[in-house]
C-alpha cells in the first residue's frame, strides 16, 4: 500500500446521522490514552493550536460535546436551581507534588480539602454567595504559572442553590471575586489565615458559570481522560474515522505537559458542520473548562476530529528583536499557525538616519475587533490594531525608528499577522511610482486604469478618462464595456444607470421581458420565467419550468435563483438542500499570474494531476471521494505522450506545496478517464473530462468536494470568483511550487466574445481582470474557477480551459461552463 494512504473511511454526514440514531445504545469505545501506532507519526504541520498558560505552566483541556440540545426554562416563581461554577486559583506557597496528578492520593485529598475550606471562606465574605453556597469539589491540580513553575493551580467546581430569577446576581457576585473587578477585588486574593500554620497564599481566583450544555441531564456518557503529552499521541472523537460519534456524550481530555513546556495540538481532521449549538469541541488553556480560558472560536465546531498532541519547550516561542536594513519582514509567533496565548513580542525597526519607515500588514487576523483593542493587539508606534480588517494596511513613521509590539491575552487565539517594512526617503517616498493617499506605492501604470489598486481608491481619483473609458458620476474612469454589466463598478452605480432595456419603473425579466416594477415579488410569475419572484423572501412553485429555473427532484420548478445549498429549504421535498456537504471551506479566508500563496487546506477541492516521470501537468477538482473533474485538453494524447491513458497519471489530493507531501496528502492512481465525447481540440469546445480514482480517498479538511451547480445556476457578470493552481506565474514563466490563488470576476459573455480573437461558445465562461495582470496560465488547466454561494458554500463555475497568452490586458481567461455539463457529469460519475 502506498505510504500516503491513510486507509481511513469517511462516511457522509447523512449516513452518520442514521447510524447515530440506530446505534444509540451501543457501548462506547474510547480512544486509548495513546495509540502506539500513531506515535510513529511525524508531528503535524496542519493546524496548530498552542496551549499553555504562563510561561512555565502547561495544561490544557479539550472538550467534546455531542447530541441534541434541549433547554427548558421554567420561569415559575418557586423554582430553585442548582448552579455550578468552574474555576481555578493559584496557590503560591505550596510546592507542586507529582502526587497531585492522582486524585486518589492522600496528598491530593489533603490539599483539596484545604482549597475547599479556603473557597468557603472567600464566599462567606459576600452576602449573596454566602446565602446560596452549597459546597466545592476540587477536580485537578497543575504546576503554577510563576517563573520556575513554583506553586500550584487548583481547579474546582462550586455549587450554589439559587432562585431562578437570581441567577444573574449570583453570576455577578462570583465574577466580582476576580482580580481587577472593582471594589471587592481584594476579597478574592491575598493571604487568608485558616490556621496560623495552614495558610494558603492564593491569588488569581477566577470562576465562571459552567456551560449549561455540559451539565445536561440527557448526557448519557461523561468521561475524562488524563493524558501527559511528554510523549506524543492523539485525541479524537469516538469511532473516528470509521463511524460517527454517538449522541449525548461529553468527553474531556486533560492534557499536561512537563514544566517549562506548552501543549501543542495539531488538527489532522476537523470536519465542519453548520450548527455548533449542538455538537462542538472547545479548547481551554486550563485543566478545567473555564470559559475565561477558552482558546477556540465559538463559531467553529468540529464534530469529527483528530488531533495530535505533543509538547514544545515554552522558551521556543521567542519573538521580537531589532530589525535593521532598508527592507524586511516579521510575523506573529508560529505564523501561519495560531499564536499562543499570553505572549508578548517587541520589534524595534531601525532604518538609516535620514529615512522614514513604512510597515505594511500583508495578513492580519487578531480575533474580533473591539474598540481600544483590550485583548490581543499589535501596537505600532503607540497605535493599537486588532480585529481582522485594518482601516489601512500601511502605517508610516515620521522618524527612522519604529516599535511594534504584539500582545495576546489568556483566551481566544487566532492566526496573527505578517508584515513587511521598508525605509524610504521622506522627500521622495515613491521613487518612479505613484503614491497612494494611504502611503502605498504602486506602479504608475496602475493609476487611472479603472481598478482600485491602492485599496483606498486614491489611484482612481482625478483621472481624465480615455476614449475607451466611461466617466462615472463620482469622477472615476472605467472601461466602457463595464457599463450595464450588472455590476456596480463605479461604486456609485452610475455605470448601471440608463441601461435601457426596460422603461423606468419596469422590471427587466431574465428572459428579456419588461413588466411593471410593482409586479415584482407579488407571488405570481409575471415574467413567465420566475425571475420577478427569484429574489423574494418566498420561493414560488412555478407552473412551468424553463432553462433558468431550478427543478426540484419531484419535478416541479421554483422561482428562487440559485436555491441549492443556500441553507434554506425551498423545494417541497427539500431536494435543493440535498448533498450539501460540499464546498465548505475549513478556514476563514484573506497571483497563478498576479496571485498569492494559499494556506494549506484553503482549497480542499484543488487537485494536482501528475504525469509519471514529469510531475504536475494539470489541475482538477474533487467531486467526491472517487471522482475528479478536469479539462478534456489535459487528457488528450499529444504525440508520444499518451495522456488519455489512465496509467500515465497520478493524482495528488490535499496538496499545497508541490513535492511537499505530508501524512495527510493522498496519492492515487487513476482507474478511468472519460473525456467529453464532443470535445473539440481546435476550438476547445466541451473542454471537460472526469477521472475515476482506483480507490476511494478519505475526505478530510484538506480533501473536500466542491459543489456542482445545477444546470440553471446563474453566475452573473461581475461576480467575484477565485482561480487556483500551480501553473505558470507569468506568461512563458515557470510553474509555482505553492498553490496560488487569485481573485477574478465573471465577465459578460458578449463583452468577452468581442474581446477574444477566437470563438467563445455558449459552453464557455469568461473570467478575469480586464486591466490585465491576473489570470490562470499554463499548468492551471483543469483546475477550478470557484464561486462562493449565498450560504458560503463554494460552487464550481468553470474549469480552466484557454486564454490568449496569460494575464494580458483585455484578454480574460476562458473556462468550461460547468452548468452546461451537469447532466453529463451525473451520467458518468453518479455525482
Ligand atoms: N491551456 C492552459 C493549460 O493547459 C491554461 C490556459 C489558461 N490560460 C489563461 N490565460 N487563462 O494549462
Amino acid at each position: 500500500m502506498d505510504f500516503l494512504d491513510s486507509g481511513e473511511k469517511f462516511k457522509p454526514r447523512k449516513d452518520r446521522d442514521r447510524d447515530r440514531d440506530r446505534d444509540r445504545d451501543t457501548t462506547l469505545q474510547f480512544l486509548p490514552a495513546s495509540d502506539p501506532k500513531q506515535l510513529e507519526k511525524k508531528p503535524g504541520q496542519r493546524r496548530k493550536l498552542w496551549i499553555g498558560g504562563g510561561l512555565l505552566l502547561a495544561a490544557a483541556a479539550v472538550a467534546l460535546l455531542s447530541g441534541l440540545l434541549v433547554w427548558h426554562f421554567h420561569l415559575r416563581r418557586d423554582v430553585r436551581v442548582k448552579k455550578l461554577y468552574i474555576g481555578s486559583m493559584e496557590i503560591r506557597n505550596q510546592p507542586y507534588l507529582l502526587d497531585y496528578e492522582d486524585p486518589g492520593s492522600p496528598q491530593f485529598s489533603q490539599l483539596a480539602s484545604r482549597v475547599s475550606r479556603q473557597l468557603k471562606l472567600i464566599y462567606s465574605k459576600n452576602s449573596v454567595l454566602a446565602k446560596h453556597f452549597k459546597g466545592s469539589t476540587v477536580q485537578a491540580f497543575s504546576e503554577g504559572a510563576g517563573d520556575g513553575g513554583e506553586g500550584v493551580v487548583a481547579y474546582y467546581e462550586s455549587e450554589f442553590d439559587v432562585h431562578v430569577l437570581q441567577q444573574a446576581s449570583l453570576d455577578e457576585a462570583v465574577e466580582s471575586l476576580e482580580p481587577g473587578t472593582g471594589s471587592q477585588q481584594n476579597q478574592g486574593q491575598g493571604r487568608i489565615m485558616l490556621r496560623p500554620t495552614n495558610a494558603l497564599n492564593f491569588n488569581n481566583v477566577i470562576s465562571r458559570a459552567i456551560d449549561p450544555r455540559m451539565t445536561r441531564n440527557s448526557l448519557s456518557v461523561k468521561e475524562q481522560f488524563n493524558l501527559h503529552v511528554s510523549s506524543a499521541g492523539l485525541v479524537q472523537s469516538p469511532g473516528f474515522p470509521d463511524s460517527s460519534y454517538p449522541p449525548n456524550v461529553y468527553l474531556q481530555w486533560r492534557l499536561r505537559a512537563d514544566p517549562g513546556h506548552r501543549v501543542r495540538l495539531d488538527f489532522h481532521t476537523l470536519i465542519l458542520e453548520d450548527d455548533c449549538r449542538k455538537d462542538f469541541i472547545q479548547i481551554y488553556d486550563s485543566l478545567a473548562p473555564i470559559r475565561k480560558r477558552v482558546l477556540t472560536d465559538e463559531e467553529k465546531n468540529f464534530p469529527g476530529f483528530r488531533a495530535n498532541y505533543s509538547q514544545i519547550p515554552a522558551a521556543q516561542q521567542k519573538c521580537g528583536g531589532t530589525l535593521t536594513g532598508d527592507k524586511g519582514s516579521f510575523s506573529s509567533p508560529f505564523f501561519p499557525s495560531n499564536y499562543p496565548p499570553e505572549t508578548k513580542c517587541v520589534w524595534s525597526i531601525e532604518a538609516p538616519k535620514e529615512k522614514f519607515l513604512k510597515v505594511q500588514f500583508k495578513t492580519f487576523s487578531l480575533g474580533n475587533f473591539s474598540s481600544q483593542c483590550p485583548k490581543d493587539y499589535v501596537d505600532v508606534n503607540g497605535e493599537r490594531l486588532c480585529g481582522r480588517k485594518l482601516k489601512s494596511s500601511v502605517i508610516t513613521s515620521r522618524s527612522n525608528v519604529m516599535t511594534i509590539k504584539f500582545n495576546s491575552d489568556s483566551s481566544y487565539v487566532d492566526q496573527g499577522f505578517t508584515a513587511e517594512y521598508e525605509a524610504f526617503v521622506p522627500t521622495n517616498p515613491c521613487p518612479l511610482r505613484f503614491q497612494c493617499t494611504n502611503n502605498l506605492c504602486i506602479n504608475q501604470t496602475l493609476q487611472c486604469d479603472g481598478w482600485n489598486d491602492c485599496g483606498d481608491g486614491s489611484d482612481e481619483d482625478n483621472c481624465t478618462c480615455a476614449a475607451s473609458q466611461m466617466k462615472c458620476k463620482n469622477g472615476r474612469c472605467k472601461p466602457k464595456f463595464w457599463e450595464c454589466d450588472g455590476f456596480d463598478d463605479c461604486g456609485d452605480k452610475s455605470d448601471e444607470e440608463n441601461c435601457v432595456k426596460c422603461k423606468p419603473a419596469e422590471f427587466s425579466c431574465r428572459n428579456g421581458r419588461c413588466i411593471p416594477e410593482t409586479l415584482k415579488c407579488n407571488g405570481e410569475d409575471d415574467c413567465s420565467d420566475g425571475s420577478d419572484e427569484s429574489t423574494c423572501p418566498k420561493s414560488l412553485v412555478l407552473q412551468q419550468c424553463s432553462a433558468l429555473t431550478f427543478r426540484c427532484r419531484y419535478g416541479r420548478c421554483i422561482s428562487k435563483l440559485n436555491p441549492e445549498c443556500d441553507g434554506e429549504r425551498d423545494c417541497e421535498d427539500g431536494s435543493d438542500e440535498d448533498d450539501c456537504q460540499c464546498g465548505s471551506k475549513p478556514y476563514r479566508s484573506s497571483r497563478i499570474v498576479g496571485g498569492q500563496a494559499s494556506r494549506e487546506g484553503e482549497w480542499p477541492w484543488q487537485v494536482s494531476l501528475h504525469i509519471r516521470g514529469t510531475g504536475h501537468v494539470c489541475g482538477a477538482s474533487v467531486l467526491n471521494n472517487r471522482w475528479m473533474l478536469t479539462a478534456a485538453h489535459c487528457v488528450q494524447d499529444n504525440g508520444p505522450n499518451k495522456y488519455s491513458q489512465a496509467d500515465q497519471w497520478e493524482v495528488l489530493l490535499g496538496l499545497n506545496v508541490q513535492s511537499q507531501t505530508n501524512e495527510w496528502t493522498v496519492r492515487r492512481n487513476v482507474k478511468r478517464i472519460v473525456a467529453h465525447p464532443d470535445y473539440n481540440p481546435f476550438t476547445y469546445d466541451n473542454d471537460i473530462a472526469v477521472m475515476e480514482l482506483n480507490g476511494n480517498v478519505t475526505l478530510n479538511q484538506n480533501i473536500w468536494p466542491i459543489c456542482l451547480p445545477s444546470a440553471t445556476y446563474d453566475f452573473p457578470a461581475g461576480r467575484e470568483a477565485w482561480i487556483t493552481g500551480w501553473g505558470a506565474t507569468r506568461e512563458g514563466g515557470r510553474a509555482a511550487t505553492v498553490l496560488q490563488k487569485a481573485e477574478v470576476r465573471i465577465i459578460n459573455s458578449t463583452v468577452c466574445k468581442s474581446l477574444m480573437d477566437d470563438e467563445v461558445t455558449d459552453r464557455m465562461l469568461c473570467a478575469g481582470v480586464l486591466s490585465g495582470g491576473v489570470d490562470a496560465c499554463q499548468g492551471d488547466s483543469g483546475g477550478p474557477l470557484s464561486v462562493t454561494g449565498p450560504s458560503g458554500r463554494v460552487f464550481l463555475a468553470g474549469v480552466v480551459s484557454w486564454g490568449d497568452g496569460c494575464a494580458r490586458r483585455n484578454k480574460p481567461g476562458v473556462y468550461t461552463r460547468v452548468t452546461k455539463y451537469r447532466r453529463w457529469i451525473t451520467e458518468q460519475t453518479g455525482v
